[in-house]
């Protein structure tokens, strides 16, 4: 059984939650659909997952920080061992109540949740997710998320981290510039979370196994992080 900790809560630092709250919670699930459609999002929800399953093992506690509606979670615990135990954790009410009424899973739960100020005891998890969150946070928060993380983690366990990557390559990096990056740039801290995670990530005593590219039908727009605790 998972514990959760009393914490007095630190004021929350995300901009963003009142409008993911109010106005995009109702419209996610679809805009994301027509957005991803050149890579197909169940496609790229599904390489993830495909990345990530190897590593899971059976009883695994699992933490999708970060979960939004809920897509990404359910697919999970559709992939993954029914005895593993899912918590899906996301700011906002909003994408929160979504989330539940996706959940047809007895080992999945979803709660709302400050990624860096987690109600978990120490070393609570095999397994911690954050997928498209990271590039949202201003790097104040994005270190005591990865702090937090890090106290949730069992030793030895694995933290994912999915996001964004801009290639190097002239002709890719202007399409993703056209597609994601721009908007990105002006609504988010991509580009600055992308120059600075790694350093970022070992300040937080994570070591850092393996950044893989999502290439070919996903032209290099995305990454996966695999770290250790
Ligand atoms: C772009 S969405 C990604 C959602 C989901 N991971 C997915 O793959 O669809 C980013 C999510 O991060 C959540 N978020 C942002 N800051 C957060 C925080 N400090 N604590 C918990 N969730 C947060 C937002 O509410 C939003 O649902």
């Amino acid at each position: 059984m998972l514990k959760e900790e009393k914490i007095e809560p630190r004021k929350t630092q995300n901009r963003y939650k009142w409008v993911y709250d109010g106005v995009i919670s109702k419209f996610y699930d679809r805009s994301l659909k027509i957005g991803l459609s050149i890579f197909g999002e169940k496609n790229l929800r599904k390489h993830l997952i495909n990345l990530i399953s190897p590593l899971i093992k059976r009883n695994d506690f699992i933490l999708d920080l970060c979960c939004g509606t809920g897509t990404l979670t359910t697919m999970l615990a559709n992939s993954v061992y029914s005895d593993c135990n899912i918590i899906g954790a996301d700011l906002s009410e909003g994408q929160i109540n979504r989330a539940i009424k996706k959940n047809h899973y007895s080992n999945l739960d979803f709660k709302v949740m400050d990624a860096g100020n987690l109600r978990f005891t120490p070393e609570s998890f095999d397994i911690v997710l954050i997928s498209a969150a990271l590039h949202e946070m201003d790097k104040t928060l994005r270190y005591r998320v990865l702090e937090d993380i890090h106290r949730v983690l069992k030793g030895g366990s694995y933290l994912f981290i999915f996001d964004h990557h801009e290639p190097s390559e002239p002709k890719l990096r202007i399409f993703y510039n056209f597609y994601l990056g721009f908007w990105e740039k002006i609504l988010s801290h991509s580009s600055e979370m992308q120059h600075n995670i790694f350093r970022e990530l070992k300040g937080a005593k994570f070591e850092l196994i393996d950044q893989i590219i999502f290439t070919k039908k996903f032209y290099k727009f995305f990454q996966l992080i695999i770290c250790k605790k």
